[in-house]
């Protein structure tokens, strides 16, 4: 294992590996997961987040039957001390629910050095855009700008910058001519929602190592 990444055990049906899924948004990519899931898997979800009280994504964790629980930055909180009383709130659920991988599914907080050093390996995100291509909060304005002709969406394991560290998958999609932001993000919406449950397939049975 390199650079302090340690990865999760390998789960199985009877023993999947406990995922929290974190959101900021619809959740669109959560709803997706948690069909994939309806399957027994060697991952299960245990526990959804999320960094508003209403994003409307914590409904399809409820839905689902799952804990699904809003976590707003401590607004009482000194701002310098803001986002890590916010991380320890968020870690403070994730261990209370033996949380084994992390998986950022629209969650559109920057996590700190701490944070990320503490779930290192065990901390997945999906972004966009072909990285290292588009990082950022504007994966879809910035490749349109840029005259991209090819976009797609990447999962990596989550480091200490923004948008880097080690690339576990990633698909391609056209951009056509007539896209607009919300065309392209929703056509990229479709692939994201096939490659990151096959991503979680293979690192919680195992078949991923760095
Ligand atoms: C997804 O397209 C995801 O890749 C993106 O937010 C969207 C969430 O959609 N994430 C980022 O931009 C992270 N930088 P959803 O809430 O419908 O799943």
């Amino acid at each position: 294992m390199s650079d302090g990444f340690v990865l999760p055990r390998a789960g199985t049906e009877e023993d999947p590996v406990r995922l929290a899924v974190l959101i900021s948004g619809g959740g669109s990519g959560l709803a997706a997961l948690l069909r994939y899931q309806q399957t027994p898997r060697c991952h299960r979800t245990v526990l959804v987040l999320a960094d508003k009280t209403d994003a409307g994504g914590l409904q399809h964790g409820r839905g689902a039957g799952i804990k699904s629980i809003g976590v707003p930055l401590p607004m009482h909180v000194e701002k310098a001390e803001r986002r890590v009383t916010h991380e320890q709130l968020v870690d403070a659920e994730l261990e209370a629910a033996d949380v084994e991988l992390v998986v950022l599914s629209g969650y559109m907080r920057i996590l700190s050095p701490w944070f990320v050093r503490r779930w290192k390996g065990r901390l997945l995100n999906i972004h966009p855009s072909l990285l290292p291509d588009f990082p950022g909060a504007h994966a879809h304005r910035d490749a349109l700008a840029a005259g991209a002709t090819v976009t797609g969406c990447t999962v990596h394991l989550v480091d200490e910058g923004v948008d880097s560290g080690p690339i576990l998958a990633q698909m391609e999609v056209e951009v056509r001519p007539e896209d607009d932001e919300g065309a392209l993000q929703e056509r990229v919406k479709v692939v994201e929602h096939v490659v990151y449950p096959d991503v979680l397939d293979r690192i919680c049975s195992g078949l991923i190592s760095l």
